[in-house]
């Protein structure tokens, strides 16, 4: 065959994992990567196209026609991609806008959830505020507010008390601060336990699980402070304990997939589901129809041999369990932010260290936000880069870590010193 062309969407530490495993692929593949980072840069083709410029995409591809297209972040599924690709004869690795709805609207997945008897925590759904108001001086404290909507990574609330759980309820219903996402919103019941995130591959039919994930979804060390796009990532999550695999095939995916194919919609690509490993079993917190960031960037660490053919069976209803192979090392990934992220960050900083740093035995530094400005790499997101090692076992691979982070700089960067400290304590 003659080298494939591969479209990679997206421009995050997740879409340079993607697009580094499949330029390893012994079908030694093209690469294209639309928008892309500094990164990339590196090993693809970067293309001028925005992850939301859909009619621009489905543009490029049907003059380059990609043999596979890859689709990283949520938006653009949520708007149709994968359906428009699929129209025009081109195969996507990514669910139908149908499907995506498990991510973009929290109220959608609830209700599939309930239907399906998939452990969740308890909750209500409001379209009126003061109906909503009302239901919060007869809850249970803390609770959670949800926008139902995308609202990247800010539409959920977890309220101590009455007074900001009407605040809350007041930025998303009131003021809208996201959009029509805040017209209906979730109170559910707050969950306590580790979290965990399993992804899945899912061919239409097929469920082949991938290996355990734990997310730092606080900026500060101890899990203090507010909430991030995530703040680095280890894999495997011992919390995932053997026993509790089947359980989590059964109770979360196969009876999710089942109502979903009793409303007539059917799964392709990866559906990420976000644990609480509660006292009474895992529950689901969130479904995200695509790859998590920084999960994909531990993941892809550890997987053995092509990536490439497990993505192609799951758009054309193939896979098996085969496809699917770890090493058996261990991986973490420590995401360095800009200065003030999750707030306002400066960008255009020189990113120093990232050679020296990518030479260190089991390292590779993903980018997630940089750009190439006159030959230096500079800053250019809120997290900036995502550090990841492997090691033999989880120490070793957090001291390879910690050892690359020292090596990078940039002016304001900041990172998390205890990734992973969960999974190392005595
Ligand atoms: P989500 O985007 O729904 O995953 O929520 C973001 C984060 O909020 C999760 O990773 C949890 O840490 C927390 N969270 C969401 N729902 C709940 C809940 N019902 N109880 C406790 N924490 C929650
Ligand atoms: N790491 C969380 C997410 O990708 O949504």
């Amino acid at each position: 065959m003659q080298a494939p062309i591969i479209l990679v969407i997206g421009n995050g530490g997740r879409e340079h994992a993607l697009v580094w495993k499949l330029s390893q692929d012994s079908a030694k593949p093209r690469i294209f990567c639309a928008p892309g980072n500094a990164g990339t840069a590196a090993l693809a083709t970067n293309l001028d196209l925005a992850a939301a410029d859909l009619p621009g995409l489905l543009a490029w591809a049907k003059e380059h026609r990609p043999y596979l297209t890859v689709v990283g972040p949520e938006a653009p599924l949520c708007a149709g991609l994968a359906d428009d690709f699929a129209a025009a004869g081109l195969k996507v690795f990514g669910p139908s806008k149908a499907a995506a709805l498990l991510e973009g609207s929290k109220v959608f997945a609830k209700d599939v959830m309930e239907k399906a008897g998939v452990p969740t925590a308890a909750s209500y759904t409001f379209t009126d505020a003061a109906a909503a108001r009302a239901h919060l001086r007869k809850t249970r404290l803390p609770v959670v507010i949800k926008a139902d909507g995308l609202a990247a990574g800010k539409g959920v609330y977890i309220c101590g008390s009455v007074l900001e759980a009407e605040a809350a309820i007041e930025e998303i219903m009131v003021r809208g601060i996201f959009g029509a996402s805040g017209r209906q919103v979730l109170v559910e019941d707050y969950l306590e336990g580790p979290e965990a995130s399993i992804l899945a591959l899912i061919d239409g039919e097929r469920v082949v699980m991938l290996s355990s994930a734990q997310d730092h979804k606080r900026v500060y060390d101890g899990d203090r402070g507010p909430n991030t796009g995530g703040m680095g990532a280890y894999s495997p999550a011992p919390v995932v304990t053997d026993a509790l695999w089947p359980v989590i095939r059964a109770e979360v995916f196969d009876r999710t997939l089942a109502e979903l194919r009793r409303r007539g919609i059917t799964y392709r690509g990866v559906l990420y589901a976000g644990l609480m490993l509660t006292a009474d079993g895992p529950k689901v917190l969130e479904f995200n129809c695509r790859f998590g960031d920084p999960e994909t960037q531990v993941i892809l660490a550890r997987w053995e041999g092509d990536l490439l053919p497990a993505l192609v069976a799951c758009a054309d209803g193939t896979l098996r369990e085969e496809h699917v192979r770890w090493k058996r090392e261990a991986a973490v990934c420590v995401v360095m932010a800009a200065g003030g992220y999750p707030g306002a960050y400066p960008k255009g900083d020189p990113i120093l260290g990232l050679a020296e740093a990518n030479a260190l035995p089991g390292v590779v530094v993903f980018h997630a936000g940089s750009r190439l400005q006159a030959g230096q790499v500079v800053t250019d997101g809120g997290r900036v880069l995502g550090v990841t090692a492997t090691g033999h076992e989880l120490r070793q691979a957090v001291t390879r870590v910690y050892d690359a982070t020292a090596r990078i700089r940039f002016a304001g960067g900041h990172y998390r010193k205890d990734i992973a400290w969960r999974a190392l304590k005595p």
